[in-house]
């Protein structure tokens, strides 16, 4: 037997990084776009920026406490925290939607990596928006291109992981996150000088209030969950890395505003060109895919644009693919920890890899998993991991602890921490279950009651 060491971030802005490197990603840069695309634009981007303020950063917050306050992975931290095994169901739900997303999270990102080599090569020269998309189908079909692709995703995140914490997740969060925002700002000054950009930015920006629907509400609410990382133990499992002198409200905070303008950034890339090319910013989950490298190629040093920006895509998904694994790989290490067959870091790397394998296989050769993986948890795992979460720590774990934590002296940090109790304990519980009675048709029969 041996005794399970949890490890931690050495510094403020290691773990201030690594968990935006987890919040950043494809989520931001992929889905973001083209979710606002479909919704009108500035209407998905107010809404979306009020989830994030009122369900996002108090989940974020919530999930970090977890962790930090039982110095356990998912795989612990209920248990600890509640002193009994009545919570451990949590764990495993947790564990389960994380290896849910990875099959087409990591999916996608090989997606990212065969379009970062097809830009190095120089392939999509002289091509328009139409053959893009012939170019999209083929890989599509291709299977075994898409499954060995996802494949370079799982073994740069696995060396990743191979290394502790401070050495391999932080250190390489502490360059790369830097480095995305700083490309990112040079891809938006180099749209910009696009005749006819403005357009795009008034779509973005300008709100038309009676483009927002209930539907906008529900796919800006999941994409706020998906995008900050939280609902699936993740930031659970960084929160145990915490040292007690990290702040969480703080580093909440800072990573909430960096994942937005990370979104926004990249709204501010994708639309203008859009925009400046006259094609439909609706397209879908194609957007980035399909149209980007088609505008790209109308431009002046088109194939810099395309490695630059196919790059950043890629760095943006293995920051977070990297806290995907982790989340697994911190709960085997720890389940096994005190068996007799403890699987140490190493080993529990190997047996993740091979089972994301599987969720990347299934999700490959059979689409309708794809989509149905990519549906299951947005919309009913990770708002239910939210409902339960904000439950455990709004009405089980004692308020002295929680007070603690976010500011007992009375003060600005106090009605702080007293305004987040309520969101926790009323607020997100109750807009969740309506949320859900509304998707199940019952929310209309409770009204029509009264
Ligand atoms: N937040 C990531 C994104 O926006 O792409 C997705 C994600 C990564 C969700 C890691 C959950 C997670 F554990």
């Amino acid at each position: 037997m041996t005794e399970h060491k949890t490890p931690s971030f050495s510094s403020k802005v290691g773990l201030i990084l690594a968990t935006a490197g987890s919040a950043v990603g494809l989520g931001n840069i992929w889905k973001f776009p083209y979710e606002a695309g479909q919704s009108g634009g500035g209407a998905f981007l107010i809404v979306y920026l009020i989830c994030c303020l009122l369900f996002g950063l108090p989940m974020l917050m919530t999930e970090l406490y977890i962790g930090k306050q039982s110095q356990k992975s998912a795989y612990g931290a209920f248990r600890k925290l509640s002193n009994n095994n009545r919570w451990q169901w949590m764990s495993w739900v947790c564990i389960i939607t994380a290896l849910l997303i990875t099959g087409f999270y990591f999916e996608v990102t090989g997606w990212c990596f065969h379009y970062l080599f097809a830009a190095i090569g120089n392939s999509f020269k002289g091509m328009t928006a139409v053959t893009m998309q012939t170019h999209f189908a083929q890989l599509m079909s291709n299977k075994w291109a898409l499954f060995g692709y996802s494949m370079i995703a799982v073994v740069a995140t696995a060396g990743v992981l191979w290394f502790d914490v401070n050495k391999g997740i932080e250190r390489l969060s502490k360059i790369l996150m830097p480095l995305l925002l700083v490309m990112m700002i040079l891809m938006v000054i180099r749209v910009l000088m696009l005749d006819g950009s403005h357009k795009g930015l008034e779509f973005f920006f300008k709100v038309d209030f009676s483009k927002i629907t209930p539907n906008t509400v529900l796919a800006a609410l999941g994409q706020c969950f998906l995008s900050l990382s939280v609902g699936l133990g993740a930031l659970i499992t960084y929160g145990a890395y915490m040292q007690k002198s990290q702040n969480i409200t703080a580093t909440s905070l800072q990573v909430v505003i960096l994942d937005t303008a990370v979104a926004v950034l990249a709204g501010m890339i994708i639309f203008p060109a859009v925009f400046a090319f006259g094609v439909n910013p609706a397209e879908g989950p194609q957007l980035v895919f399909v149209v980007l490298p088609a505008i790209f190629e109308k431009m002046s040093f088109a194939w810099l644009s395309g490695v630059f920006f196919f790059l950043l895509l890629c760095i943006a998904a293995i920051t977070s693919t990297i806290s995907l694994m982790e989340v697994i790989v911190a709960f085997i290490n720890e389940a096994t920890a005190k068996t007799r067959h403890p699987l140490n870091r190493h080993k529990s790397v190997i047996i993740v890899s091979a089972m994301i394998m599987l969720t990347i296989g299934a999700c490959v050769f059979r689409e309708e998993i794809f989509n149905w993986s990519d549906d299951f948890t947005a919309n009913i795992l990770i708002p239910l991991n939210a409902l339960a979460m904000t439950i455990f720590v709004g009405w089980f774990l004692p308020k002295k602890d929680l007070l603690e934590e976010f500011g007992k002296e009375k003060g600005f940090k106090h009605y702080f921490a007293l305004c987040y109790l309520q969101i926790v304990r009323y607020f997100i519980p109750l807009t969740i279950v309506i949320i859900f009675l509304n998707g199940l048709g019952l929310w209309d029969a409770i009204q029509k009651l009264f």
